[in-house]
């Protein structure tokens, strides 16, 4: 809550206080640069924050071992943003298949059986039952995010974080996707964080929407409350005008 983050003397994140309820999907939505991945890699504990407090279901990221924080991660499900070699967050030496059947095997204790049913079953959710063998470096943008949303969503986590949902996505699988966590966030009751610009993702997916810009949070609480809201830079980027608070030179 409150999260400063400064990099040298650049602050990107300038009090960010988000609150993502429980067994809802919350959209952080923001235009690129406004400190989407600075937050999440704030949730997941990789970063500090210069000030303030980040808590994972009431643990305050910062008060903890390292051992209770890789139990926190384990409790989680992500799809990380990552550009080449570390696309989405895959192994890079393992096939479509493995990457989903790795993260089975690694948290849970299920028969070879199970875990190859839940794999083929997840990678038909997301449509790559036929590139199964392929390897994430010949894998389109949309695929090995295809494949990253295969892997976390088969573990059925209580937390799911996927940043920057739709990067390399065409806007019918985008919407096909937003279709397929929210049919899993239903089953599980999951918490879910998405990231993303694409202000469709915020009407298709979203309970409840936090709009960020510069580091702040602008609007934050039920989608249909802040989508709606006048607030200026709101309406720019709901509506998508050029003219507005936002142009394209970084501030
Ligand atoms: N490790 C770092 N060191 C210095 N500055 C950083 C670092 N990581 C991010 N930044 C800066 O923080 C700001 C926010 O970056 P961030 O990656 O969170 O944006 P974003 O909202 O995820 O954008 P996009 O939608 O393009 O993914 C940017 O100005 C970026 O240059
Ligand atoms: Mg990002």
């Amino acid at each position: 809550m409150d999260v400063v983050k400064e990099f040298g003397s650049e602050r990107v994140l300038d009090g960010v206080d988000l609150a993502v309820p429980a067994g809802a999907i919350t959209v952080l939505l923001g235009p690129s640069g406004a400190g989407k991945t600075v937050t999440i890699q704030h949730i997941l504990g990789l970063l500090k924050p210069s000030a303030g407090v980040v808590k994972v279901d009431g643990e305050d990221l910062a008060a903890i071992s390292e051992e209770e924080l890789y139990e926190v991660r384990r409790g989680m499900s992500v799809v990380l943003q990552g550009s080449l070699p570390f696309t989405c967050g895959l192994f890079y030496s393992l096939n479509v298949y493995e990457n989903v059947a790795y993260g089975l095997r690694e948290r849970t204790r299920w028969s070879d059986e199970r875990i190859d049913r839940v794999t083929k079953e997840a990678l038909r959710t997301v449509g790559l039952q036929d590139h199964a063998d392929r390897m994430p470096g010949e894998l389109s943008g949309g695929m090995a995010k295809r494949t990253a949303l295969a892997r976390a969503l088969a573990l059925k986590s209580s937390i799911v974080i996927i940043d920057d949902l739709d990067a390399g996505l065409d806007s019918v699988r985008l919407s096909l996707l937003c279709a397929v966590i929210r049919d899993a966030q239903e089953d599980t009751d999951a918490t879910v964080l998405v990231t993303t610009h694409d202000m469709k993702v915020a009407r298709d997916l979203a309970d409840f929407v936090a709009l960020i810009h510069e580091g702040r949070i602008i609007a934050n609480g039920e989608a249909d409350a802040v989508l709606g809201s006048d607030e200026p830079f709101v309406r720019q980027f709901v509506s998508g005008a050029r003219s507005g608070p936002l142009q394209l030179r970084d501030t």
